[in-house]
C-alpha cells in the first residue's frame, strides 16, 4: 500500500504555531487536503488532529475510511467511517488493505506522522510551504532517530507565496 504524508509547513519546517490558530493556511492547502483525501479514500490522523476537524471539517463524508490513532478506542466516532484504533502503524496498513484500499494519506499531526516514519512505512511526502516563520510550535517529526533521503518529484507554485514540494521517500 502506498502511504503519503500531506502537511502544511512554515518556511522553517513547523506544522503549527503556539497559538494553534489555522490562520496561516492557504485556501490551496485546504483544497489539496480535500482532494488527496478523496483521491485515496483512506485518511490517517491522530486524535488531536481529529478533535480539531470533527465533526464538520473531516475530509471524507460517508465514503472511505478515516483511521484515528487514540488510546481511547471506546469513544464514539463522529461518523460511521471513522475508526478509533490503538494498533501499530503496520497493523493499520493491514486493516486498510483488508478494506480494499491501495493508498492512504496521513494528514497529521506530529505524533502520527512520526509513528509512520519510524515504522518505515511512508512512500511519499507532500509539503505545502506557507510564507510564515514560527519561532515556537510543533516540528514535523519528534523522537524519530532515523534519517531519510528523499527524491524531489514535483514543485508546484500554488499561489504568489505558497509552494508545494512533492517528495518520494528513497527505499533504504
Ligand atoms: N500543518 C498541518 O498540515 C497539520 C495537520 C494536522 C495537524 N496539525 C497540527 O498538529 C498538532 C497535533 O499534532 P500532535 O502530534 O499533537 O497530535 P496528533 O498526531 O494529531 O494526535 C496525537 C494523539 O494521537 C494518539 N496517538 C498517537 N500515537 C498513538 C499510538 N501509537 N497509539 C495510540 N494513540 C496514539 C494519542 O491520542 P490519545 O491521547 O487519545 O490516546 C495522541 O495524543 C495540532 O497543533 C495541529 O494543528 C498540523
Amino acid at each position: 500500500m502506498k502511504i503519503i504524508i500531506y502537511l502544511a509547513s512554515s518556511a522553517n519546517g513547523k506544522i503549527s504555531n503556539n497559538r494553534n490558530v489555522p490562520d496561516w493556511l492557504s485556501q490551496e492547502y485546504g483544497r489539496g487536503f480535500m482532494e488527496i483525501s478523496q483521491k485515496t479514500g483512506a485518511v490517517i490522523m491522530g486524535k488531536t488532529t481529529y478533535n480539531i476537524l470533527a465533526p464538520d471539517y473531516l475530509p471524507l463524508q460517508n465514503e472511505g475510511t478515516m483511521v484515528v490513532l487514540t488510546h481511547d478506542t471506546t469513544a464514539t466516532p463522529a461518523k460511521p467511517n471513522v475508526v478509533f484504533t490503538d494498533k501499530s502503524a503496520r497493523e493499520i496498513v493491514a486493516l486498510l488493505e483488508s478494506k480494499g484500499h491501495q493508498e492512504a494519506v496521513i494528514i497529521g499531526g506530529t505524533a502520527t506522522v512520526s509513528e509512520f516514519i519510524r515504522a518505515g512505512l511512508v512512500n511519499e511526502i507532500i509539503l505545502v510551504v506557507e510564507p510564515v516563520l514560527f519561532g515556537m510550535g510543533l516540528p514535523m517529526l519528534e523522537d524519530v532517530d532515523i534519517d531519510l533521503k528523499l527524491d524531489l518529484s514535483e514543485i508546484k507554485k500554488l499561489n504568489d507565496h505558497t509552494v508545494q514540494l512533492h517528495y518520494q521517500v528513497q527505499v533504504q
